[in-house]
């Protein structure tokens, strides 16, 4: 089956097609196209994602990525579809919210043949609500014009399907656990079958991806941080320095749960900053080794003790910090030896796609739930910026 996937949580504009089959227990998912426009340059300058520019950049980049999805799926046919007028106007009552998404859907969108897709995945939450409501919005939109069933999906459990993404057979064996660690979430779930979601732990404060933005900010580095920390302490770890006496505090790793917490780690960074006064280059090396080594030590112990706790047989990880080389490094190091199976996206499947949307909503697929298409009288569907597993 082809799903059309959309995800506009936060500060990426995705679009994605897929091909989909198998079982629940052993899907086959694919990618055919995607197109992805990421908003970092317009947050950067407010050094975090501002809600009402997502919005807009979300508003303005729509259409034209999925334009270019179809086209690389070849599927971007002109037609010749016979729209009633009562059909239209309804297409701009639920696209009236997004000012100026209605005019470029029906220039651009209206015109199409409907091309052969079973299924509209997109994401309802948890993430930014205006960001989210394009994306929801838009999907309605297609869902009610060509008559797709449309599928709404976790963020969340999105970055755990995108482990089963072009891994051919692959299959999760159960009880699985998953670290999902983003710029919003920090949490370790235990997966005891297919579609069973259990939150077993979470941050108490903020998420590690935030924390990694907010020490680069401290440190001056550009947004989004977690990239330019990881690169900073490759250096120090290239090059073999002998230990310095800056250290980390490593918050609640002996706690008698899987929680997390990092913004006291984040404030032991900023007291260090403000203590050494003038940052030489090769302090901020050597602090953003110690805030990445402090970071990762808390994470790779809870997942660890979470895996042993739960026997798990299979260690999932997702999300956008999961980009980071180093992490990655210490989670098959400890999957190794923890003698689990490790699922690992890759690095463009771990940061915020739509693949890994369209991935999530076949599961639900595959599992039998039964999706219709919009109808703006009998479909309930909002966004949901709290949403959980
Ligand atoms: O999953 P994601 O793309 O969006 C959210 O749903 O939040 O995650 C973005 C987060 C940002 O905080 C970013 O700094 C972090 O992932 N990140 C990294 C790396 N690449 C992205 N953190 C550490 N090391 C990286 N290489
Ligand atoms: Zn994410």
């Amino acid at each position: 089956m082809r799903i059309l996937a959309i995800e506009t949580s936060c500060d990426e504009t995705a679009l994605a097609l897929l091909e989909c089959s198998g079982s629940i227990e052993s899907p086959v998912i694919k990618a055919i196209s995607q197109a992805l426009y990421s908003q970092v340059k317009e947050h950067a300058p407010f050094g975090g994602v501002f809600p009402a520019l997502a919005k807009r950049e979300h508003v303005k980049n729509i259409v034209p990525l999925f334009l270019e999805c179809l086209e690389k799926g070849q599927m971007l046919k002109k037609g010749s579809t016979e729209l009633s007028e009562e059909k239209l106007a309804t297409i701009k009552t639920m696209l009236d919210h997004e000012r100026g998404l209605f005019e470029q859907f029906k220039e651009h969108i209206v015109p199409l043949e409907r091309p052969a897709i079973d299924a509209v995945a997109v994401t309802r939450g948890p993430g930014l609500e205006p960001a989210l409501w394009v994306g929801v919005n838009f999907a309605k939109a297609l869902s009610y014009l060509w008559d797709m069933p449309i599928v709404p999906t976790n963020h969340m459990e999105g970055h755990i399907a995108s482990v089963l993404v072009n891994e051919g057979a692959s299959q999760i064996a159960y009880p699985a656990l998953a670290l999902l660690a983003s710029g919003g979430h920090t949490e370790l779930v235990l997966i005891d079958k297919p579609l069973s979601y259990r939150r077993i732990g979470q941050t108490r404060d903020d998420a590690v991806g935030e924390a990694f933005d907010k020490v680069a900010r401290l440190l001056g580095l550009p947004y989004p941080g977690g990239p330019q920390i990881s690169k900073l302490a490759a250096g120090v770890r290239a090059k073999e320095l002998p230990p310095s006496d800056i250290k980390f505090p490593r918050p609640m790793v002996n706690s008698d749960d899987y929680d997390f917490s990092y913004a006291g780690l984040k404030t032991a960074v900023l007291y260090k900053i403000q203590e050494l006064g003038e940052l030489t280059d090769e302090l901020k090396e050597r602090i953003a080794y110690e805030f990445e080594e402090a970071a990762t030590d808390v994470l790779i112990s809870k997942t660890k003790k979470a895996l042993e706790a739960h026997g798990a047989q299979v260690l999932i990880v997702g999300g956008g910090v999961i980009a980071n080389v180093y992490l990655r490094e210490r989670l098959t190091n400890l999957a190794a030896e923890a003698g689990v199976i490790l699922m690992l996206p890759t690095r463009e499947l771990s940061t915020d796609n739509a693949i890994m949307i369209g991935a999530a909503a076949y599961l639900h697929l595959a599992s039998g739930e039964s999706y219709q298409p919009y109808s703006p009288t009998s479909t309930a569907l909002e966004a949901d910026g709290t949403l959980r597993l």
